[in-house]
């Protein structure tokens, strides 16, 4: 088979990995790809949101199957773009993305069919926004409806603070159009997993669970990220509440999209928080995520071409998916100053000598090639992974191998993974 990953980030060099064990694959493309991803597959320069090129290159090279990354071309309809011109595209159609695309039309859908989410309310109007958030409890959380890159979000926990977001969202725009419209959230207190799942309709098969470190300092502390780090799997967290996640908040969800007539085939992610009352939705994201990916493939056993096609043709209920026994650990290198503005351009080195440790895989997330030299090229450059015989192992390779690693200016969290040692001593 000829495939065309499209994206190019960590999550998309982690698909391009798996994707390259498959016997099944042939030649593999990755529009636009990066430096990292460029040594497995032929990387093409055509940006992710150029559909028509997408689409002119996938006729001349006669691609067989499109596996979409990111959530910005999933919620532009890239999915039915392709569909029109009858070539096999895996990911949700526009109608189904946005699930992902507008935090509105996510909480409205959950409210309706009783699935667990923080209680809230929405806003267009400024004034009303303002004094309805005067009338209520800190911390409070306000979102942008639509995407803005992982940051639309702000968890306040001061009035103060709170009504400076929602009049940064809606009067000073700084998303844009993301903010015209704002959702006011009630706080939920208890730890994050998330749960991704291959789903096709109302059939779901999930993925192994994952834990993100969304702030980027140790300790939760300073700006949310895109994502510092992940581990799968939550040795901590009984198996119990993930089921419990899985059987009233993913299925009915899907199931909800298909009574909506929005049915989801594609990867749906479900980003949970477990609080006392059990696990109730904070987001779903119509994608796999980013660096969940690069924690939850190295465990797949199943080949992922098999897992693809079976939901394209209906049959995802019928494959058995196997995943491994072992622990996976991701560290994020991430630019100087991110998550505001970065340098680009900066030279790595020792990525070879931290590559050929044991249980070590990077996967490049913002890099690019200069003069026969990799240079950052974003706020996320690389997704250092340890894969070990358990957390602790995972974690001390991953670190291992960051180490390994340097550019001027990097700077890592220290803490990845040390939720679940730490909740494995006290229980
Ligand atoms: P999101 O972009 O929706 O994933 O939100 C970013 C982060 O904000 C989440 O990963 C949580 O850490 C936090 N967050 C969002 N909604 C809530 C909530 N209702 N209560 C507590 N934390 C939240
Ligand atoms: N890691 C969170 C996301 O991909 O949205």
């Amino acid at each position: 088979m000829r495939i065309l990953v499209i994206g190019g980030g960590g999550r998309e060099h982690a698909i391009v990995w798996a994707l390259k064990k498959s016997e099944k694959v042939s030649e593999l493309y990755c529009a636009p790809g990066n430096a990292g991803i460029a040594q497995l597959a032929e990387c093409v320069p055509i940006q992710v949101g150029q559909f028509e090129e997408l689409i002119q290159f996938s006729v001349d090279h006669a691609i067989d199957l499109v596996v979409v990354g990111p959530d910005d071309p999933l919620a532009d309809g890239i999915v039915d773009a392709f569909e029109a011109k009858q070539i096999p595209i895996f990911g949700p159609r526009k109608n189904a993305a946005e699930i992902e695309g507008s935090k509105i039309f996510m909480k409205d859908l959950l409210k309706k069919y009783a699935i667990p989410t923080a209680k809230y309310e929405t806003f267009t109007d400024y004034e009303a926004a303002k004094s309805y958030l005067s009338a209520q409890q800190t911390p409070i959380v306000i979102k942008a409806d639509g995407l803005a890159a992982g940051k639309g979000v702000t968890v306040a926990y001061s009035m103060e603070e709170a009504q400076q977001a929602l009049a940064d969202m809606m009067v000073n725009k700084v998303f844009g159009q993301s903010g015209d419209q704002v959702v006011i959230e009630e706080f939920l207190e208890g730890q994050e997993m998330s749960i991704l799942a291959f789903v096709d309709g109302e059939t779901v098969r999930p993925m192994v669970p994952a834990q993100d470190h969304k702030p980027v300092f140790d300790g939760d502390k300073g700006p949310n990220t895109g994502g510092m780090g992940t581990y799968t799997p939550l040795p901590h967290i009984p198996q119990a509440i993930i089921d419990d996640a899985i059987e009233n908040i993913i299925k009915p969800t899907a199931k909800a999209m298909v009574s909506e007539g929005r049915p989801f085939r594609g990867v749906l992610f479900a980003g949970l928080m477990i609080t006392k009352d059990g696990a109730k939705t904070i987001e779903f994201n119509a994608r796999m995520g980013d660096p969940e990916t690069q924690v939850v493939l190295p465990r797949l056993k199943t080949d992922l071409v098999d897992i693809i096609l079976a939901a394209l043709n209906g049959r995802l209920d019928q494959l058995d998916i196997e995943w491994s026994d072992e622990a996976a650990t991701c560290v994020i290198l991430a630019s100087e100053g991110y998550p505001a503005s970065y340098p680009k351009g900066r030279a790595i080195s020792g990525l070879e000598e931290a590559a050929a440790l044991e249980g070590v895989l990077i996967f490049h997330a913002g890099t690019a090639a200069s003069d026969g030299q990799i240079v950052t090229n974003g706020g996320r450059v690389l997704g250092v992974v340890g894969v070990g015989k358990d957390t602790e192992a995972s974690r001390e390779r991953a670190y291992e191998a960051a180490k390994k690693i340097h550019f001027d200016g990097v700077h890592y969290r220290s803490d990845i993974a040390l939720k679940a040692l730490q909740g494995l001593a006290q229980s």
